[in-house]
């Protein structure tokens, strides 16, 4: 029989009201850490949102004239297949150089107060043009992509539409790419933990459950993982591994000396080692060298490798590294120990990191990049400015 509204009796009622109570104050309970659902992404007030900048930022993510040579764009290493993030261990660069970092991915960064691994970049405004006019990313030159996009017939009517200006300006191109970055993020009815925290207990399995309890409890990765976005947003130093392409591969050392050179390291440390020294690079403080900023957990099905240098294959590796206290290095913090994590309960850490993951990677096919077109009258008339 069909249950509508109308027949339910007054003693349903009063059981409705009660469940509905019951599940109010469940809801009300504080769950450990902090862990839940994330909130709306932040809309800086300068940056407003709207679908057609959204739209806009999404061509440029895609577009490789926002790079030195037209060669690289956004997304040739924030690939939407391979986790919005680069497969490699050590990403990328641009053409002829090799990155000496893994490529974070880009889901969620919207939640991030600082970007990047040392937390160098304090916007996603900031963010995508220091990517496209830094040497080993997009390696462009501001005026000359700015150029490129005003001879792009469509990208001038958008430009206009979007921010009223008659040609498009290259800071509004990284305004758009932000706008664009702050819708993607994960739903949470797509993913299986926070579905299961709402109320649906089939949506965890019991192994990642037990794994959950250990998350919380025994191996007390909240300390630091904790928050909808299961990260404190702070800098740590685990004494992750060296990559071995740091020792072998000399397109990456070129690029770990070069960083040094740039970020101004004294001589001493420069001769002495080519570790990446972290936040110590912002600070300037000996005590943040090796400090990276904790990642997120969330999506980690879809973007592996782990770690700021990508030295980790599998969330097994990771658990493994973590039951052990850590690595080796200066500056570990003291909640690092060795865990003594049975097999199984190991296991149990990895179903549970895999559960804040979406069912199915948010994935979008690339967009047709408008085409450039000369300018009728040789510019003469269309006076950029
Ligand atoms: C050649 C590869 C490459 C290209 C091109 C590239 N990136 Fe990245 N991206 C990286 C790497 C590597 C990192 C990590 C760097 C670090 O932490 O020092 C990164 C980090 C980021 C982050 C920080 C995420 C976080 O969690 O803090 C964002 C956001 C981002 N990129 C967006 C972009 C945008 C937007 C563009 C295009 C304008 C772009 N990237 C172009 C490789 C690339
Ligand atoms: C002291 C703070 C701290 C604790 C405790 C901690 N983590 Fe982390 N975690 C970090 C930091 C910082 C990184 C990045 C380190 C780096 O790249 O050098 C990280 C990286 C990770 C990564 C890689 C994510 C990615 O996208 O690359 C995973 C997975 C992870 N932690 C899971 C765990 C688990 C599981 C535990 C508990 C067993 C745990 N963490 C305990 C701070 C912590």
């Amino acid at each position: 029989m069909r249950r509508g509204l109308g027949t339910i009796s007054a003693t349903g009622w009063v059981a409705l009201i009660l469940a509905a109570a019951a599940s109010l104050a469940a809801a009300a309970e504080p769950v450990p850490g902090g862990l839940g659902p994330l909130p709306a992404v932040r809309i800086p007030a300068d940056n407003p949102m709207s679908a057609a900048k959204v739209e806009l930022g999404r061509l440029l993510f895609w577009d490789t004239r926002l790079s030195g040579n037209a060669s690289t764009s956004c997304a040739s290493c924030h690939a939407p297949q391979t986790g919005w993030g680069e497969p490699e261990a050590l990403s990328r660069g641009y053409p002829g150089t090799r990155h000496w970092r893994n490529a974070q991915t880009i889901l969620n960064a919207a939640y991030y107060s600082r970007l990047f691994w040392d937390g160098a970049a304090d916007s996603l405004e900031q963010q995508a043009q220091s990517a496209a006019e830094g040497a080993i990313a997009g390696n462009g030159e501001g005026a000359m992509m700015e150029m490129r996009l005003r001879l792009v017939p469509e990208y001038v009517t958008r430009f206009r539409e979007v921010f009223g200006t008659e040609w498009p300006r290259i800071q509004h191109a990284w305004q758009a790419i932000a706008a664009f970055q702050r819708t993607l993020v994960s739903d949470a009815k797509k993913v299986p933990f926070d579905r299961w925290l709402a109320g649906d207990a089939t949506a965890l399995s019991a192994s990642a459950q037990r794994g959950y309890a250990l998350f919380v409890g025994k191996a007390g990765c909240v300390q630091c993982h904790g928050g909808p976005l299961l990260s404190d947003q702070a800098f740590h130093a685990l004494g992750v591994p060296r990559h071995r392409q740091s020792d072998s591969n000399p397109l990456v050392q070129i690029t770990a000396r070069w960083q040094n050179l740039q970020r101004g390291v004294s001589e001493a440390q420069y001769k002495g080692s080519d570790d990446d020294f972290g936040l110590a690079y912002l600070t300037r403080n000996p005590a943040d060298a090796g400090r990276f900023r904790t990642p997120s957990l969330r999506e980690l099905r879809y973007t592996a490798p782990y770690m700021h240098n990508g030295v980790f294959a599998t969330l097994g590796e990771v658990v493994e590294f973590f039951d052990q206290g850590g690595g080796e290095g200066p500056n570990k913090p003291p909640q690092l120990r060795p865990l003594g994590l049975s097999a199984t309960e190991k296991q149990d850490l990895v179903a549970f990191l895999e559960s804040l993951s979406m069912d199915q990677p948010l994935l979008l096919a690339p967009p047709r990049v408008p085409e450039a077109k000369p300018l009728a009258d040789g510019g003469m008339n269309a006076r950029p400015r």
